[in-house]
């Protein structure tokens, strides 16, 4: 497996519009209500993951008419409540959302239909389901464990004046799926939940979702539903799939962080979906919410966030949001009663503190709690465990320090382009991105306008000098690319306004000799050690700004960079700063010997295959041949408040 990250530069501010994409849990119960009902139904904005397309399969498996309409919305032509093909088997991969539903459906729906999915789906239990549509006369039989898909459904022998015992306190979806089949037994059916209900929430979009279908459930609490007799599906028409709410936490973390204002597009005050409370729990942090029937837009306050005290019980997904909010937010965050964390994705509690604490926050778990500290933010590489919300929940830490996320395509499972939609709408550091071959000036120039904007500076050849020094203070050798490239990630560098420091003791001018220089060129030519420096150049993108000079700045380590500038000077002229350079520092220097030191490690670092030295098509050329030092600076600025204007 290849590893791929995703290296964030710090976040300055956010703002801006996000249309959300489609609720998971509300597509597949619009999907398969629409194949049910009578008359054809539109359905809008559609979530496109795995889980909607495997019920898209089904459907057209069972014969129900589906047609793409473009983009997110399809046509679902709806039969009546008895499906056209009535022998089939049905592969629904590892889609919960598909699997549960159409069991219940199809149990009751008069054919003889066999379901199987991945070996995963086959360890994902389903007896309390099934128990369920026996004691309505279901035929349903386990081809695999008992408890477990695959299953083999047969017609059932409806029993009348039904009435179903289910467990609540399990999973919710079972008591889902069996509501949205019991307009197919053609009787009133009464369900009684055993145990205290969980996730209610959820139940709630179920009804409200039958409701849209002109099927309405008789609730007693939430212990006792019925569905009448002659109850059926109707299409509405044209409906809209509610954008995830879930996902919506994000962006309004966004603006509570960065300013904003963040609107959110697709959920609002009409949601039928529980998450839209996490909007609440954000403004108790302090943000300024605004909501409309379907939006929602999240400002900073004035004076900052600060931290809550939560029962999180109500918004188990949405909460995560909060404890990555909470590093901005004065004071202690303690998060309680998310003990379900633990059965998700992961261990969602241990994989929180383990990554929040890698970032420098102070961070204490319990078995049903997560309590959160700010602190000043380093870099660090943050892990996801397969899973989509630790990537989208640590996209948030940007506010406080550039980041690197591993594995960032597991957002895929809700959100495929999370890091587009985020990119769009928030502002990181700037960075002035200053390339050039060796002696053309551009240290002093990038200092120097580093110096005037208030910006940090990032000398990378530094790093490669200090990578030589390093290795050759270690015995190994310039051409040894393991061992370099393991020298130069360990590499123990810290840097001030006019020191390096080197395993903590200055360097001083160590890696300015003409031996170093050759030794990092060499060592710059290896590829594992490119890779090895590159997020340790990375994170020197913060706030307020970067000027970052050497041979990839533009190229390859910030290909993003707000300016970009390609510093040229003919050889001779270079040779001879060179030397003037190297007799003020005192050492010995011979202008020949110079020049042609020069064009040979030209050659090497516009020759080498990784990351050559070339003018990037949308980097400007500075030619300092005849320009003085002030003069190359001064030209440098007034393109840099060009390019943010
Ligand atoms: O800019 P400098 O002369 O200090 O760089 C020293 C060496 O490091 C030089 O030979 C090229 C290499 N280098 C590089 O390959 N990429 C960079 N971004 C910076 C320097």
């Amino acid at each position: 497996m290849t590893h791929e990250f995703l290296d964030l530069p710090q976040l300055i501010s956010a703002a801006g519009t996000v249309r959300l994409p489609g609720s998971k849990s509300i597509s597949n119960r619009v999907l398969l209500l629409a194949a049910l009902a009578d008359g054809e139904t539109e359905v809008r904005d559609l979530l496109a993951s795995d889980d909607t397309e495997r019920m898209l399969e089904a459907l057209k498996a069972l014969g129900v008419g589906v047609k793409h309409l473009g983009g997110e919305n399809w046509l679902i032509k709806g039969c009546g409540g008895y499906f056209p093909v009535k022998q089939a088997e049905l592969f629904l991969g590892n889609a919960g959302t598909a699997f549960r539903p159409l069991t219940a459906a199809l149990a009751l729906a008069g054919g003889d239909y066999v379901l199987k999915g991945v070996a995963r789906m086959h360890e994902r239990p389903i007896g309390d389901l099934v128990d369920g549509l026996r004691q309505l006369g279901a035929d349903v039989t386990y081809l695999g464990n008992e408890g477990y898909p695959p299953l083999h459904l047969k017609p059932a022998n409806i029993v009348p004046g039904g009435s179903v015992k289910v467990r609540g306190d399990v999973s919710s979806q079972f008591l889902t799926g069996l509501l949205m089949a019991l307009p197919l037994t053609g009787e009133t059916v009464a369900v009684d939940v055993v145990g205290e209900l969980i996730s209610k929430p959820y139940i709630e979009i179920t009804l409200a979702t039958m409701a849209r279908f002109g099927v309405m459930v008789e609730r007693e609490g939430w212990q006792r539903f019925t569905v009448k007799a002659g109850s059926r599906y109707v299409s509405p028409g044209a409906i809209y799939v509610e954008g995830d709410a879930s996902s919506a936490s994000y962006f309004l973390a966004l603006g509570a962080i960065g300013g904003g204002p963040v609107r959110v597009e697709g959920v609002g005050r009409d949601s039928i979906q529980g998450d839209v409370k996490f909007a609440e729990a954000l403004a108790q942090m302090g943000a300024r919410i605004e909501m409309g029937p379907n939006w929602m837009e999240s400002r900073a306050p004035e004076s900052g966030l600060v931290a809550v005290d939560l029962d999180c019980n109500h918004i188990p997904d949405a909460a995560m949001t909060l404890a990555t909010a909470a590093l901005f937010a004065q004071g202690t965050t303690t998060l309680r009663n998310i003990a379900s964390w633990r059965v998700k994705e992961t261990d969602r509690i241990a994989a929180m503190a383990t990554e929040l604490r890698k970032l420098g926050a102070l961070v204490e778990e319990g078995e049903d709690f997560i309590r959160v500290t700010p602190a000043a933010l380093k870099p660090a590489a943050i892990d996801t465990y397969d899973d989509h919300r630790m990537a989208m929940c640590f996209s948030l830490a940007a506010f406080g320090t550039p980041l690197r996320i591993n594995d960032p395509k597991c957002v895929a499972k809700t959100f495929p382009d999370y890091f587009e939609r985020f990119a769009a709408v928030t502002r990181a550091a700037p960075v002035i991105a200053i390339d050039g071959p060796s002696a053309s000036g551009k240290g002093t120039v990038a200092a120097r306008v580093a110096a005037v904007l208030g910006y940090a500076y990032l000398d990378s050849g530094a790093l490669y000098r200090l990578t030589a020094l390093a290795a050759q203070r270690a015995g190994v050798a310039w051409n040894d690319e393991a061992g370099v490239a393991a020298i130069a990630a360990g590499l123990d560098v810290s840097f001030s306004e006019s020191d390096i420091r080197l395993a903590g003791q200055s360097v001083g001018e160590a890696i300015r000799s003409e031996e170093i220089s050759s030794g990092a060129s060499q060592v710059a030519a290896l590829p594992a050690v490119r890779e090895a420096l590159l997020f340790r150049q990375r994170a020197f993108n913060t706030a307020p700004g970067l000027v970052g000079d050497g041979r990839d700045m533009g190229s390859v380590v910030f290909p993003k960079a707000t300016l970009k500038v390609f510093l040229a000077a003919s050889a001779e002229v270079r040779a001879k700063r060179r030397y003037k350079q190297l007799i003020e520092k005192g050492f010995s220097a011979n202008l020949p010997d110079l020049l042609l030191d020069l064009q040979q490690r030209d050659a090497r670092d516009s020759q080498r295959n990784v990351a050559p030295l070339r003018q990037e098509a949308d980097a400007r050329l500075l030619d300092t041949t005849a320009l003085t030092i002030e003069e190359a600076v001064n030209q440098v600025l007034a393109w840099s408040r060009e390019a943010s204007q």
